[in-house]
């Protein structure tokens, strides 16, 4: 009987956040709310949905459904070249940035290399490593936050890539600007520094660390991106990599030919145009934060403060436990430690909804 290579046994599968139909079906309940994927709660901008409704009924178009999509990516990376001030050639597209990390360490990692990573941080890094025989060196976190000292002091003559995600998931926070740069003069420079900024629409802190800058001077950087968060088109996997264009074309070498699809080309088109849709975002999610803060402080349970779109809470109890009595009560969070778990803020009154039930299961025996 055929057997993969003991690396891809070793592997524990990834476990997305579980959708809402499927805890109604399992538990026989109704109106549940997801509040674990960080997803945007007000979902894709009008404009998006408006362009791509209007081409799904046009069969004349180029990007209709019976054409393959265009392969470059030519309009979506038109208008994210403007947006950035780069060149087409510094961007790849992938089936949401999570095919981008593959497609990253199947290009720059061989058997036995070493991948350097934060603990708890973005589990498919890991997986990745892992899935081509290479070994994920995995640092704490210190207070929460990537220990960037202790990063750079890990990286031996095997390592090749170091991930960053700043914002952090599951805990929120980020690596600012100084300790940033402080790292990228330690490191050697063939060392590829992959920073994951699936968060980056929602950080207002001034002091953010400034990995474009490392790009513009010709370091071995990666930045990813993805329109599945503030975008709100996670369903439709599209997002992007930015990086020198030796890099990238190395990498477009492994991208499937056809890797993002004409809808979703088209959506993320028309969402980066939609500004009002991103500042409708960013208030909903501040006023979200703000609420969650305060009754989370008066239930007495200690969290993190987030730079995203959301909240590591630190809970003193079995998460396991605590998430599955969440779950009778409708909702849907995502345990993310022994004892921690993380919730996304949704709108309003699923933020309240989320309340109410923490607020029972707190008080249950
Ligand atoms: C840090 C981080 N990176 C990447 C991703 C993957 O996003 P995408 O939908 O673009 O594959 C996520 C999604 O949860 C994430 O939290």
């Amino acid at each position: 009987m055929i057997k993969p290579p003991n690396y891809i046994s070793a592997i524990k599968p990834y476990v997305p956040g579980k959708p809402v139909e499927e805890l109604e079906r399992e538990l026989g309940i109704k109106n549940s709310i997801k509040l674990a994927s960080n997803e945007n709660p007000l979902g894709p901008s009008r404009l998006a949905l408006k362009a791509i409704l209007g081409d799904l009924t046009n069969p004349n178009i180029t990007n209709s459904l019976n054409r393959y999509p265009d392969s470059s990516g030519y309009y979506i990376k038109k208008a994210l070249s403007d947006k950035l001030s780069i060149r087409e050639n510094e961007i790849i597209l992938g089936n949401g940035s999570n095919e981008l990390i593959d497609i990253t360490v199947r290009t720059f990692l061989q058997f036995g290399d070493e991948a350097v990573m934060a603990h708890p941080s973005f589990i498919v890094y890991p997986l990745s490593v892992q899935a081509t025989g290479g070994k994920p060196v995995q640092v704490p976190l210190k207070e929460y936050k990537h220990d960037l000292d202790a990063m750079a002091n890990a990286v031996t003559s095997r390592t090749r890539m170091l991930f960053i995600a700043n914002p952090n998931n599951p805990t929120g926070t980020i690596n600012k600007r100084d300790e940033f740069d402080r790292l990228m003069k330690k490191l050697p420079e063939e060392i590829l520094v992959v920073v994951d900024e699936a968060y980056f629409e929602y950080v207002t802190n001034h002091e953010y660390a400034d990995s474009m800058k490392h790009f513009r001077n010709g370091r071995d950087i990666l930045i990813l991106r993805t329109f599945s968060k503030i975008y709100g088109l996670a369903g439709l996997r599209i997002g992007y990599g930015i990086a020198r264009q030796d890099l990238i074309s190395e990498m477009n070498k492994l991208r499937a030919p056809f890797n993002t699809n004409s809808i979703a080309q088209q959506a993320a088109l028309w969402a980066l145009k939609d500004s009002d849709h991103i500042e409708h975002t960013r208030e909903i999610n501040e006023e979200g934060k703000r609420y969650l803060y305060k009754e989370l402080a008066s239930l007495n349970l200690k969290y993190i403060p987030t730079e995203a779109n959301f909240i590591y809470i630190l809970l003193g109890q079995d998460s396991d436990t605590f998430y599955n009595k969440l779950l009778r009560y409708g909702v849907i969070v995502r345990p993310s430690g022994p004892q921690e778990f993380r919730v996304t803020i949704g709108l309003p009154e699923e933020n309240k909804r989320f309340i109410e039930a923490l607020k029972k299961v707190k008080s249950e025996k």
